[in-house]
């Protein structure tokens, strides 16, 4: 399925990494294990798995599955709901800890994205958010790939650090648990796509 607010390239561009993964959301869901307010026994949502890996990942943490809810405009998985996250087929406040890891770059009202965020976390809950560090312009991300993944003509800018992630989010910020803003300052070029890429990843408690 698509979204108002979601990139057109989003279906093209994930479906075809659809089973491919790797363990960069660890960033978000190593330091979310050991935060006090979380529980073994947590309610958590993931925006944008693509695939079973992150909930597998929670699952070997300890979290329990039947806890655990994926969400997706994709979905080949009983554990993942179709849905799309400016408008995520869920009640308010059914989730201690809401985990979007580099999915905010496909929308284009990412404003709009945490807001839905804020309203599915409980109060006091966590919410975690990834993206990729990019420093590609409009021109080098359709050399790149061939096309533009990002809408840059519908989106303000480029979510690039952990500051531009909890603007989106206003006063109902509370205690930031987890910074990361890239330190190695690693983007694709126009030319490669490097192994190594940088992270920008913030981890929250919502008031
Ligand atoms: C790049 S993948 C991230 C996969 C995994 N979380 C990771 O970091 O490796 C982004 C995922 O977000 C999904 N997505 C994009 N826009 C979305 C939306 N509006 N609502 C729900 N999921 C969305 C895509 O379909 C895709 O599966």
């Amino acid at each position: 399925m698509s979204g108002d607010d979601t990139v057109k390239s989003n279906y093209m561009h994930n479906v075809k990494a659809i089973f491919g993964c790797d363990n960069r959301m660890n960033l978000l869901i190593f330091p979310l294990s050991v935060i006090e307010t979380i529980s073994r026994e947590s309610k958590i949502l993931v925006i944008g798995p693509r695939n079973e890996n992150d909930i597998y990942s929670l699952i070997g943490l300890g979290f329990k599955k039947e806890n655990i809810k994926g969400l997706d405009l994709i979905s080949y998985s009983r554990m993942i709901t179709l849905g799309d996250m400016h408008t995520a087929p869920f009640e308010d406040d059914s989730f201690d800890a809401v985990i979007c890891g580099w999915t905010i770059s496909y929308s284009t009202n990412p404003s709009l994205a945490a807001l839905e965020m804020l309203r599915l976390t409980k109060r006091g809950g966590v919410i975690a958010v990834a993206v990729e560090y990019s420093t590609l312009t409009e021109k080098d991300e359709e050399q790149l790939v061939g096309y533009n993944v990002q809408e840059f003509d519908r989106i303000p800018s480029r979510v690039n650090s952990s500051e531009q992630i909890l603007e989106l989010f206003g006063d109902r910020v509370g205690p930031v648990f987890f910074k990361h803003d890239a330190p190695n300052k690693i983007s694709h070029t126009a030319d490669e796509l490097v192994p190594n890429v940088s992270s920008v990843a913030v981890i929250f408690g919502s008031n």
